[in-house]
C-alpha cells in the first residue's frame, strides 16, 4: 500500500513540493543547526568545568561561561527568532482580505472524509468531488476551510503548513505547489474513532493537463452500465451519494462521480480495487469504524459487487 507508508515522500514536510513547505523545511534544518551548535557549546562547557578545578584558573572558566553558556545562545536564539520573523510572511496562511482573483477550492471536513468543491469566481460551486484535491502546478490556490460539526485539521505536508477547519467559521489557506505529482494530506486533528483513517489525494497537475480535467469533471455523466446504475439507484445509495448525469444527487455522502479514478476507497483506507469497494459496501464500520454510511450486507452478493464494479468504472 504506497499510500499508507508514512516515511515516504508524498507525505513528507522535509521534502517539499511547494514554496510553504519548502520554507517550513529552512526553517526546520536552520533550527536543527542552531539547537547542534547550542548542544556542542554546552557539552563543551561541561567537559571544561569537570576539568577546571585541576588544569585552569577562575578567570579562564568565568570566560568560557560567558561565551558558551551566554553568549552564544543568545545570538543564535535571537537570529533564529530573527529568520523565523522574516520568513513568516511567505508561510502566513492568508494574505489579507482578498484572494486577489485566485483560485478557489473549498474543502470541507466530514466525518471521516473531505468534501471536495471547485468554485466558480462568483463563489458558485462548479462541481463537488470527495477525498482528493486536484490542482495547477505554479499557481497559488485559496483553500477555504470549513467543517459541519468536529474540528479538523487540514494538513498536506509536501505542500504546506496546517490549518484547522473549525464549524461555524471558514479558514483560509494558500498554497503553491511547484512540482508535479501525487502526494497524500491527512487528518491533523484528532475527530473521532476514524481520525488516522481520513486521507486524501493530492495531485499536483500541470496547468493544461489540470483546465482539461476541469473541462472533463464540469461535463462528467453517469456512465455506460445501465443496469450498474440501477443497482445503486435501486438499493438507495442516490438519498446520500451524487453521481452527476444521473439522478442520483445525495449530498451526505460522498460525492461518487468519476469515482473509478479515485486511488483509494474510504478516504485513503485502501486502494481502489473492485473488492475493497464491495467491502465498504457491505460493511464500512469493518474497515472504518464509526463511519456514518450504513452497512449493506443484507445485499445479495451479486448486487454488491455490480454495484462496485458499477462505480469502479465511473471515469
Ligand atoms: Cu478529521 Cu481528524
Amino acid at each position: 500500500m504506497p499510500l499508507i507508508s508514512a516515511c515516504s515522500g508524498i507525505q513528507s514536510a522535509l521534502d517539499p513540493a511547494g514554496r510553504e513547505a519548502a520554507d517550513v523545511a529552512t526553517l526546520f534544518f536552520a533550527m536543527l543547526v542552531g539547537g547542534v551548535v547550542i548542544w556542542a557549546g554546552t557539552v563543551g562547557m561541561l567537559f571544561y568545568a569537570a576539568r577546571k578545578r585541576r588544569v585552569h584558573s577562575e578567570k579562564a572558566a568565568g570566560r568560557v561561561i560567558l561565551w558558551c553558556g551566554a553568549v552564544l545562545p543568545t545570538v543564535i536564539l535571537a537570529s533564529l527568532l530573527s529568520y523565523a520573523v522574516w520568513l513568516m510572511p511567505n508561510i502566513r496562511p492568508w494574505f489579507g482580505g482578498t484572494d486577489g482573483g485566485m483560485r478557489r477550492i473549498e474543502v470541507t471536513g466530514e466525518q471521516f472524509w473531505w468534501r471536495v468543491r471547485y468554485l466558480e469566481d462568483g463563489g458558485q460551486p462548479a462541481f463537488e468531488t470527495a477525498n482528493e484535491v486536484r490542482i495547477p502546478v505554479g499557481e497559488r490556490v485559496v483553500f477555504s476551510l470549513r467543517s459541519p460539526d468536529v474540528i479538523h485539521s487540514f494538513w498536506i505536508p509536501v505542500l504546506g503548513g496546517k490549518m484547522d477547519m473549525i464549524p461555524g467559521r471558514e479558514n483560509r489557506l494558500t498554497l503553491l505547489a511547484e512540482k508535479p505529482g501525487t502526494y497524500r494530506g491527512v487528518c491533523a486533528e484528532f475527530c473521532g474513532t476514524s481520525h488516522a483513517l481520513m486521507a486524501f489525494t493530492v495531485l499536483a497537475m500541470e496547468k493544461q493537463a489540470f483546465e482539461d480535467w476541469l473541462a472533463a469533471r464540469r461535463n462528467s455523466s453517469g456512465g455506460r452500465d445501465a443496469e450498474g446504475l440501477a443497482s445503486f439507484l435501486r438499493h438507495g445509495c442516490s438519498a446520500c451519494h451524487a453521481i452527476s448525469g444521473t439522478q442520483a444527487q445525495g449530498t451526505i455522502g460522498p460525492d461518487l462521480t468519476a469515482f473509478g479514478e479515485r486511488g483509494t476507497v474510504g478516504a485513503g483506507t485502501r486502494p481502489n480495487l473492485e473488492e475493497h469497494v464491495a467491502s465498504f459496501i457491505r460493511d464500512p464500520g469493518k474497515i472504518k469504524p464509526e463511519a456514518r454510511m450504513p452497512h449493506f450486507s443484507m445485499l445479495p452478493d451479486a448486487e454488491i459487487e455490480r454495484i462496485a464494479a458499477y462505480l469502479k468504472g465511473l471515469r
